[in-house]
């Protein structure tokens, strides 16, 4: 094997970037150089995005500035919609999405100028939301929602969902998660997307790559696997045996463990305070005790921790979103690091392109076709 190879690429650096900073020694989550409490104390997310895809905080003229542009181009084309009601009722969301977006960049012809990217990657902001939920109610046999062009990001999900606005207290639970959701590095999906557009692809091509990247359980969809589980678990005093079986059978426990945090996720603690707050709220306290139950357990066992997707799991069932839209709440948050990325790695392009170590035979002696046999043809 060669030195340089590292399974999975833990510990190599493969790029050099000034959109986020990972501290995991100090347990820190900076964005453009801001942590991320500061952002979840005093900003909305459509700022956080701003700050994301313009490199820092807008003043009040850009950030109303901002705020219209994003306003102006809530609706996704009508075509997306035709597309939506074609696919098959059980379409996974994460997969609609994916060819909503492919299908988007069939629609737009400006190029990759970087003004062309910007504007992109705020259109796609902008449209994500009702991509994401008039999306998945046409799956559901729903009529779209019309978006109600003054509300915030955050909001905007519920108004969508719902046909009404949410309570304070739910706005600001979601848009909580949508902050620590935003951005974190080279993580695999923003990764996939900068191998993308590295070779001069499209902005389009590199979101549609992040997509499929996301939706795996060990990245993204973990949020939907770990609720998942939680259900599957049922009652606090079946956490601990249930534990018990799944470690004995190797299985893996979504929602916890993370390749760069050994002593904790930060984010997963600040949503925890949030999911406990919403699920006393909501009644739901029996779920958040059988979570409370599993975390121990895991710490016990395995020294583990949770990472964000678990307490998120627990909020997002508490405020009562299905839970086919878990993993898409997430890519309306993402976009915008994936854009900001994207943007990064145009701005100074280098192909990305590592080695693999063979290691199939060598030295094989070509045999006609009339001669070969199939491996366990007698
Ligand atoms: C996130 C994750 C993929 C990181 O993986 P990684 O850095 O490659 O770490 P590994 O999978 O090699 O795990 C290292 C060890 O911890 C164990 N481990 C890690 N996460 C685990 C989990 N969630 N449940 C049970 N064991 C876990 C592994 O089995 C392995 O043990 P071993 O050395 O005895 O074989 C992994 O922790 C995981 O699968 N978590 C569950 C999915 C999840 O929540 N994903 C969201 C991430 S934000």
């Amino acid at each position: 094997m060669s030195q340089n190879y590292s399974p999975g690429l833990e510990g190599v650096t493969a790029g050099i970037s000034a959109v986020s900073e990972v501290d995991a020694e100090r347990n820190a989550l900076c964005y453009r150089g801001l942590d991320i409490h500061d952002l979840v104390e005093h900003c909305t997310f459509d700022e956080t995005a701003f700050l994301l895809l313009h490199g820092r905080l807008p003043s009040p003229g850009e950030y109303g500035d901002f705020l219209q542009r994003i306003a102006g181009q809530r609706n996704p084309p009508p075509e997306v919609w035709e597309v939506f009601a074609r696919m098959p009722a059980s379409t996974h969301p994460m997969d609609a999405l994916r060819t909503a977006v492919s299908l988007l960049g069939t629609f737009d012809q400006s190029g990759s100028s970087p003004q062309a990217l910007l504007a992109q990657a705020e259109r796609l902001y902008a449209q994500v939301p009702s991509l994401v939920v008039n999306g998945y109610r046409i799956l559901q046999g729903q009529p779209i929602v019309e978006p109600d062009t003054q509300l915030t990001h955050s909001s905007l999900f519920f108004q969508l969902l719902r046909n009404a606005r949410p309570a304070p207290h739910e706005e600001k639970a979601l848009r909580t998660t949508q902050i620590l959701y935003a951005e974190h590095g080279f993580n695999a999906s923003t990764f996939a997307a900068r191998v993308t557009v590295s070779t001069l692809s499209d902005l389009y091509s590199g979101v549609v790559s992040a997509l499929g990247t996301l939706k795996g359980p060990l990245h993204g969809g973990a949020n939907e696997a770990a609720i998942a589980m939680l259900l599957e678990i049922g009652s606090a005093d079946n956490a601990v045996p249930w534990l018990e079986k799944a470690l004995a059978e190797k299985r893996k426990i979504m929602g916890f463990g993370h390749r760069e945090y050994k002593q904790g996720d930060e984010r997963a603690r600040i949503a925890k305070k949030s999911a406990l707050e919403i699920a006393q709220r909501n009644g739901f306290e029996k779920w958040s005790e059988i979570a409370e139950k599993v975390e121990t357990e895991m710490w016990k066992r395995k020294g583990l921790y949770p990472n964000l997707d678990f307490p998120v799991a627990l909020l997002y069932y508490a405020l009562d979103i299905p839970i086919p839209l878990y993993t898409p709440i997430f890519v309306m948050s993402r976009i915008t690091g994936w854009c900001a990325h994207i943007i990064e790695q145009l701005g100074s392009n280098r192909l990305i392109r590592p080695q693999c170590q063979y290691n199939g035979p060598r030295n094989v002696s070509f045999v006609p076709m009339e001669e070969r046999k199939a491996p366990h043809a007698e």
